[in-house]
């Protein structure tokens, strides 16, 4: 799907909407592409509210909906899929969280499976992205 800026956060506050917990999706692409926008559309569909980010963990952004937990966690700075140990995965998966993920794959095993994947990429045009859903 090629979608401006507007588009993809209009998807993703669609997809919030229709989601519920417990729940993992994953999106990856290049640094830039939108996965950030994506998250936070879907945060705004789902009604969360933002909890204050512990600097612990300054990889997990943490909000509140009126009966279950969503953490947005970006693996992108995780130097090796070990660090991604401490990020508190499977506390997240017991709580029955709603989890969404940017670049699980530098997580490794670490990350819970996802139940939707989905790939942004770049287009021939600057407003425009690629949105694609890997199955
Ligand atoms: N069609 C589009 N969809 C999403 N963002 C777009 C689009 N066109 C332009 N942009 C711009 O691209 C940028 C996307 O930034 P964003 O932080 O969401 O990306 P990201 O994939 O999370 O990056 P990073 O890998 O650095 O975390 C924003 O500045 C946004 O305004
Ligand atoms: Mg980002």
């Amino acid at each position: 799907m090629r979608l401006r800026a507007d588009e993809l956060s209009r998807f993703g506050e669609e997809l919030g909407r229709g989601l519920s917990a417990p729940a993992v999706i994953g999106l990856s692409g290049e640094l830039g592409t939108g996965k950030t926008t994506l998250v936070q559309a879907i945060c705004r569909g789902l009604g969360a509210r933002a909890f204050a980010t512990s600097p612990t963990y300054a990889l997990v952004h943490h909000y509140e909906t009126a009966d279950r937990p969503v953490y947005h966690v970006d693996c992108y700075r995780l130097r090796s899929p070990d660090e991604a140990r401490d990020l508190g995965f499977d506390d997240m998966v017991r709580e029955r969280a709603i989890v969404l993920i940017e670049w699980p794959e530098r997580a490794g095993a670490w990350a819970p499976q996802a139940d939707r994947r989905f790939r942004l990429s770049y287009t021939d045009s600057p407003d425009i992205r690629e949105l694609e859903e890997i199955r």
